[in-house]
């Protein structure tokens, strides 16, 4: 069994962030988001992934490598334009052959491993399974009508108006027959071919789907709120640890589950967790509170900080208090004694700022 790692895709809901870098590489307490998909495929004894990416490929091949600290042989395959799942699965045909496929979405973060699925497929031998969550507001994912018995009846991508409260879930298993599938479907209203008209084509034309119901937690992270939401769930199952090459000097206080990165330096500072500071970051006179992530070579000065995600090297000095933030690499907020005394900002494409 192989699988088919999704990782194109423009992430405009994360922008100014994914102008400049993937949104698969965003990183979740600490860890890009990608990597958590990848160590759950490992986990559930697939050793062949494909990675389909788009624009981003430089950065997402310069982290992944050819996938051996993942104990994965992976194989790039692009994607010319973001055309939809379904063309993603399209262009794979040669990567994946005969063999039966996981598909995974690289944005898509599960607590439950994969293993367990992926066992279940081999079990059964359907033609696909497919995973479902319910979910607030499926107007925004692919909806699953089922009947009585938990079977797939209708897929619909993106209804206005949803007949059922079941998203289908960014993880899929297929047999190839999933290639006659993609090949028969039109492209969307979107313009795209969607995996999910392709698994309607394989209920309509009587082959077996299995749908299968999520049991811990699953998050599209496509949105600030879901990304911060995800490095909430995440956090919350942390356990404490320093590395030894970490410091906190006697004037700093660890509350609750903390995780000190190598090189992480608490001076005069609270942190309470849960909460992790990354490689080389320096905490100085500031607080960090609940759900908060920080990762590598990062400076917080004077500063309170809660519920966000800070991303590398950026620098926050002086400011009261930052909260539910996605903070960029390189990014700098800083207060400042300049008259007269207002928000001077320079700002990305598509950034967004909040004053109280
Ligand atoms: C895609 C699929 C959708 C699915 C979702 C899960 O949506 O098209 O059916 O429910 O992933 O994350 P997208 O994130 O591309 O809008």
């Amino acid at each position: 069994m192989k699988a088919l790692v999704l990782s194109g895709g423009k992430g405009t809901r994360l922008r100014p962030i994914t102008h400049t870098s993937a949104k698969q590489l965003i990183p979740v307490a600490n860890k890009p988001i990608l990597f958590y998909g990848l160590e759950a495929i490992a986990q559930a004894g697939i050793r062949e992934v494909g990675i389909v990416v788009g624009d981003t490929i430089q950065e997402i091949r310069q982290s992944v490598k050819d996938g051996s600290s993942f104990g994965l042989n992976v194989t790039y395959i692009p994607q010319e334009a973001p055309l939809g799942l379904a063309h993603a699965v399209k262009i794979s045909k040669d990567f994946i052959g005969k063999e039966s496929f996981l598909m995974f979405l690289g944005d898509n973060l599960l607590k439950e491993g994969l293993a367990d699925l992926v066992q279940e497929f081999k079990d059964k031998k359907p033609n696909s399974q497919i995973l479902v969550s319910k979910v607030p507001n499926p107007q925004q994912f692919g909806v699953v009508e089922v009947d009585g018995e938990d079977r797939a009846v209708r897929l619909v991508e993106k209804p206005k108006m949803p007949q059922s409260d079941l998203a289908l879930v960014g993880v899929y298993l297929f047999d190839s027959h999933i290639f006659k599938a993609v090949d028969e479907i039109k492209p969307s209203g979107r313009g795209e071919l969607e995996i999910t008209d392709a698994i309607q084509w394989l209920l309509d034309h009587k082959y077996q789907v299995i749908c299968k119901r999520v049991t811990g937690w699953w998050k599209d992270t496509g949105k600030l709120e879901d990304l911060l939401e995800a490095n909430r769930l995440i956090l919350e199952g942390i356990k404490s640890h320093s590395d030894t090459a970490s410091q906190v000097d006697s004037k700093s206080k660890l509350e609750g589950r903390v995780v000190l990165e190598a090189g992480a330096q608490i001076l005069h500072s609270t942190v309470r967790g849960p909460a992790i500071i990354g490689k080389n970051t320096r905490i100085y006179n500031s607080y960090i509170g609940p759900y908060t992530a920080i990762y590598h070579d990062v400076s917080v000065e004077e500063s309170e900080i809660e519920h966000s995600i800070v991303l590398e090297h950026a620098h926050l000095k002086n400011v009261h208090s930052i909260t539910d933030s996605l903070i960029g690499q390189r990014v700098e907020v800083i207060k400042s004694p300049a008259t007269p005394s207002a928000y001077r900002l320079m700002l990305g494409d598509s950034s967004r700022v909040e004053i109280p």
